[in-house]
C-alpha cells in the first residue's frame, strides 16, 4: 500500500489515547500462560506482532478468548502442551527470542519459524546462553527456523555482552523452570517488563543494579491492565515538537524508567513536554504527556541511554534534522539487527528527503536545522518503525512524499494514521 504524506500547515492539537504497549502485551500472554489460573488482560495490543504471540500460545494449549475488542480472558494450568504444528512467530523477534527460552525447558519438542525478515535475524544471542543451560536447539547458522528439543535445564550465571531485554527475558523465562538459580548480568539495564511481571505473578526474582536472579518458581494468574506504548507515543512526541503550532496531550503512556530514554533526550534537546497524572498500574508506571512545539538543539546520545530508547532512534533521527547543531548517536550498532538495518535504512531515506545525515558503524551524525524538501519515493524495508518515522518526516517536508509498503505499520500500530489525523 502506497501512502502520500503532505506537509502539515495547521499544527497538531487535541488529545489522543496511546494504544497498548507491545512489549508488555507479549509478556502478559507468555507469563500468564505459565501461571495457574484465569486472568483478564485489558488493553491488549491490536498489532500483528502480539497476535503472533497470542496464536502461538493457543497452539500450546492455553485457552484464550476475546471478551471485548481489546480485553481477553486467558485460562491456563501453567503447563503447556505439545504443539501439533510448527509455531509461527510472524515478524516478531520478541516472540521468537522469549518463547525459545520457554520451550527449551519443556517435555516436548517444537519448531519456531518466522517471516522473511525474522528469518534473517540473529538468534545466536539466545541459542548460546540457552545451550549453556543444557538446551538442545538446532538451526541453520543460528537463524530461524529453530528446532527445539525440550530438556531439563540447569541454572547459570550469565554475563551478557549485549544490553538486550529479549536475551535477558529469554534466559529468565528459561530460569523459571530450571534447576537451581539463574542470574543474568547486562552492561546497561534494558527494559525490565519481564522482571516486573514475573514479580507481579509471584516469581522468586530479585534485582541488583544490572543483575537479575531468578529461581524455579510457580506463578499464580492475576488480572493485568496494559498501559500505552511509549515507543508508539514517540512518533507523536517528535511530531509535536517539530511541527509548528502544536500543543496536545498523549494519554495513558507507560513511563517505566527503562523505557523513558526519549524523554531524557527531549529534555537535553530543550523540548517542551510535561508529564501529568503519574500513577502505577499492574506494577508499571503510567502518565499523560503534554507536548508543545519547541526550538530544539542537538545533543549526544550514547551508552546507557541506548537500550532505554533503542526503538525510538529512527524518529529521534528525524527530530535531530530539526535541531540546531550536530547530533551524534553512537553505541547503537544493534540497530543493524532490527526488523531492518535501521542505520543504513534511516540514512538512505532521510538523505532522499534532503537531510544532512551521515552513517557511522554504530549510529549517525546529523546536522540541523535543515528544511526537508520531500518530493521523493520512500522505502519501508519490512519495518514498521521506519514507515512511521518517515511519515513524521513527511509532515514537515516542503513537498509531499510517497511511502511504499506503508502497511508495515500494522505490525505494531494499525491506528497510527487515524490518531495523527485526529490531531490535525
Ligand atoms: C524488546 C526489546 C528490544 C526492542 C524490541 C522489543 C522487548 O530488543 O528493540 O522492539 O520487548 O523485549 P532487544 O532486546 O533485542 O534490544
Amino acid at each position: 500500500m502506497n501512502k502520500l504524506v503532505e506537509k502539515n500547515t495547521t499544527g497538531l492539537k487535541g488529545e489522543i489515547v496511546i494504544p497498548s504497549d507491545k512489549s508488555i502485551s507479549h509478556r502478559a500472554i507468555m507469563i500468564s500462560s505459565l501461571a495457574k489460573g484465569t486472568a483478564i488482560i485489558n488493553n491488549f495490543s491490536v498489532g500483528a506482532d502480539c497476535h503472533s504471540t497470542l496464536n502461538l500460545f493457543k497452539n500450546l494449549g492455553v485457552e484464550i478468548e476475546f471478551i471485548s475488542e481489546q480485553s481477553l480472558k486467558l485460562k491456563s494450568t501453567g503447563i503447556l502442551s505439545s504443539p501439533l504444528i510448527n509455531l509461527d512467530c510472524g515478524n516478531s523477534g520478541t516472540t521468537m527470542r522469549l518463547v525459545s527460552g520457554i520451550l527449551a525447558g519443556q517435555t516436548f519438542d517444537s519448531v519456531l519459524y518466522g517471516d522473511e525478515s525474522l528469518s534473517k535475524r540473529p538468534m545466536k544471542r539466545v541459542i548460546e546462553p540457552l545451550s549453556l543451560m543444557g538446551a538442545k536447539i538446532e538451526s541453520n547458522e543460528y537463524k530461524a527456523p529453530l528446532k527445539i528439543h525440550g530438556q531439563n535445564l540447569i541454572g547459570i550465571n550469565y554475563n551478557s555482552k549485549l544490553a538486550s531485554a529479549q536475551v535477558k527475558s529469554c534466559i529468565l523465562l528459561a530460569g523459571l523452570h530450571a534447576q537451581g538459580k539463574t542470574s543474568f548480568t547486562e552492561p546497561y539495564v534494558s527494559r525490565n517488563h519481564t522482571e516486573l511481571m514475573l514479580q507481579y505473578l509471584g516469581a522468586n526474582i530479585s534485582v541488583n543494579n544490572s543483575t537479575v536472579e531468578i529461581e524455579n518458581s510457580k506463578l499464580t494468574a492475576k488480572d493485568i491492565t496494559i498501559c500505552g506504548d511509549i515507543s508508539s507515543a514517540a512518533f507523536f512526541i517528535a511530531a509535536g515538537l517539530i511541527i509548528p503550532n502544536s500543543d496536545f496531550i498523549i494519554k495513558n503512556v507507560g513511563l517505566n524508567p527503562t523505557r523513558t530514554g526519549i524523554l531524557d533526550v527531549v529534555e537535553k534537546m530543550g523540548g517542551n513536554i510535561e508529564i501529568l497524572d503519574k500513577r502505577v498500574e499492574s506494577n508499571e508506571e503510567v502518565g499523560d504527556i503534554r507536548v508543545k512545539t519547541s526550538d530544539l538543539r542537538a545533543c549526544e546520545i550514547s551508552g546507557s541511554l541506548i537500550p532505554r530508547l533503542i526503538d525510538e532512534i529512527p524518529v529521534i533521527a528525524v527530530m535531530a534534522t530539526q535541531a540546531e547543531g550536530t547530533t551524534i548517536i553512537k553505541d547503537a550498532q544493534d540497530l543493524r539487527n532490527k526488523e531492518s538495518d535501521r542505520i543504513t535504512a534511516v540514512v538512505t531515506e532521510l538523505k532522499k528527503l534532503g537531510a544532512d545525515i551521515e552513517e557511522t558503524t554504530d549510529g549517525f551524525i546529523i546536522s540541523g536545522k535543515k528544511q526537508l524538501k520531500g518530493d521523493c519515493e520512500i522505502e519501508t524495508y519490512h519495518d514498521h518503525r521506519l514507515a512511521m518515522s518517515m511519515y513524521i518526516a513527511g509532515l514537515i517536508s516542503k513537498n509531499p512524499i510517497n511511502i511504499s509498503n506503508f502497511q508495515w505499520v500494522n505490525i505494531s500500530f494499525p491506528e497510527f494514521e487515524k490518531l495523527i489525523t485526529s490531531l490535525q
